[in-house]
């Protein structure tokens, strides 16, 4: 898990510079992700559109509350009933990871000092009754004063019930599906950190992870060895590999054990749950010659994976780096392959730059047709299908070492940034690059990295040049490693945002 460590250490340290040892947590303090708002009927959740609670878990709080009612005396159970019950009901708040970090967590929302203080002298006696450590703390408190300080959150902006005026900064969550630009608009809220979960069970070398959408929530990793393992939603591994290339690739015969080599990447075909065909990028030595091939298994019987093999793309690297890096499917069905500049220091051979050589690349083909004697079709939109001084499959170029890419799945709401890929360049010597990679772009590489110049000769002469949307220097990380937007409503002040890491050895 070594390398999972140390890229996790820098998504949180240098990316989104954040603070690492900032305590974080789910933003629902049930532990539930946010979900579109259901009819709730014994708590309200007001005009938000998500919140934390399910009509399950609903209910669950109704039953709460109707133990409590029926334990106090009647008195303060009359007092105190609606207190009580929008304070229980404030789990289902999106921000009530925030709220409930006081220290009776889970059994009362930290309270804003002039809430508390009300509601202290109204309903003092009610506190012993909520819980062990509610009791706790009220017995040990000389005062109310002392009581509501030990009550506050640590941020006192998430304090019930001011907490509710904050939800409109949420991110990527206004009603009214604000089209501010993406990248900036969203606010963020509170300490900005991560709680990352280690998975159980080892993974050696993990390359990369994709949803099995079958339903069942199981992850497939991706181990450099040859190897893609199921992780369950419970977090656990499953021991028989799912698929296993480990003998037909020989990883171990190599001199040198760098990450070209090996099972980098893999995709699902967006059909894969009726057709099981997978898209693997292996190296193997093949006649004492290091190969590089993306091929086509199908995982729908027990048959050996490499009997079922339709080599697509076979490559032989110039040199030994930076070759074929990453691949998925993109919204169009398309398969986008991207490939560095095979090779060594700088690029000597230009290949980059030349539209004709696959290296350097990033490649866009249809699996699912046959163009002439290829192994897939081109497809019809391709950006360079009339321009002889290009291959036909090329989709952008200019790039040395894209170590990761992926597309925008879009805005959950409003469906804006969809379709966008992100594609970072791992830079020489000196800056890393992120790009969006656009039909047709040029991405600068051998003439810039980053902004600047490499070859003095052609950087400023370059056709169809685009460039990177953020570039950093080697002060601040070495290695770029791509990642994706996050989409997912877990997590709301990383809603939009693209998170990536940078990895080097020290
Ligand atoms: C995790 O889930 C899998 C598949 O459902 C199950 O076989 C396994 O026993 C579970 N493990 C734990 C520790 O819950």
């Amino acid at each position: 898990m070594a390398l999972f460590r140390l890229l996790i250490i820098f998504v949180i340290s240098i990316v989104l510079e954040l603070y690492m040892f900032c305590e974080g947590h789910e933003m629902c303090a049930n532990g539930l992700p946010l979900v579109k708002k259901a009819s709730l009927k014994f708590c309200s959740l007001g005009n938000q559109d998500y919140g934390c609670c399910t009509e399950e878990y609903e209910s669950t709080i109704k039953e709460k509350f109707d133990d409590l009612m029926a334990k106090i005396p009647e008195n303060l159970a009359e007092a105190c009933s609606s207190n009580l019950k929008e304070m229980l009901c404030h789990i289902c708040h999106p921000l009530s990871g925030h709220s409930f970090e006081s220290v009776v967590k889970l059994e009362l929302p930290g309270m804003c000092p002039n809430y508390c203080q009300e509601f202290f002298q109204k309903c003092e006696t009610l506190i012993q009754y909520l819980g062990k450590k509610s009791k706790k703390t009220y017995l040990l408190s000389k005062n109310s004063k002392d009581f509501c300080k030990k009550m506050e959150t640590k941020d006192i902006s998430y304090c019930y019930p001011d907490v509710k005026s904050n939800i409109d900064v949420m991110p990527g969550m206004s009603s009214n599906g604000n089209e501010n630009n993406m990248a900036t608009s969203h606010v963020s809220l509170g300490p900005e950190c991560v709680c990352f979960k280690q998975m159980q069970g080892e993974s050696i070398l993990p390359m990369k992870i994709q949803e099995l959408k079958d339903g069942s929530g199981r992850l497939l990793v991706a181990e450099l060895a040859g190897i893609l393992s199921i992780f369950h939603a419970n977090g656990t591994k499953e021991k028989k590999p799912y698929f296993d290339i480990v003998d037909y690739i020989n990883r171990k015969d190599y001199e040198d054990q760098h990450t070209s080599f090996g099972l980098p990447s893999f995709a699902l075909h967006p059909n894969f749950n009726a057709n099981g065909k997978l898209y693997v990028i292996y190296a193997k030595l093949i006649h004492g010659k290091l190969t590089h091939r993306v091929s086509e298994f199908i995982m729908t019987s027990d048959v050996q994976p490499e009997k079922t093999e339709r080599i697509l793309l076979e490559l032989e690297p110039p040199y030994k780096w930076h070759n074929l890096d990453d691949l998925f499917f993109g919204d169009d069905g398309y398969l986008y392959i991207f490939n560095g500049d095979g090779g060594i220091q700088g690029d000597p051979d230009k290949l980059a730059q030349n539209g004709k050589s696959f290296f350097g690349k990033a490649l866009r083909i249809d699996v699912d047709t046959r163009s002439g004697s290829k192994e897939y079709g081109i497809p019809p939109d391709n950006p360079f299908v009339n321009d002889d001084s290009m291959a036909p499959e090329v989709f952008a170029y200019g790039l040395r070492n894209p170590w990761r890419c992926s597309e925008d799945s879009g805005d959950i709401i409003t469906g804006k940034g969809k379709s966008r890929i992100f594609c970072v360049d791992v830079g020489f010597n000196k800056y890393e690059e992120i790009n969006i990679v656009k039909k047709g772009g040029n991405y600068g590489w051998n003439g810039k990295e980053g902004f600047s110049c490499f070859d003095s000769k052609i950087c400023n002469k370059m056709e169809h040049e685009e460039f990177p949307i953020f570039a950093y220097n080697h002060m601040k990380g070495k290695s770029v490693i791509g990642g994706e937007v996050y989409r997912g409503n877990c997590i709301p002040h990383l809603q939009g945002k693209y998170l990536f890491a940078d990895y080097y050895f020290k």
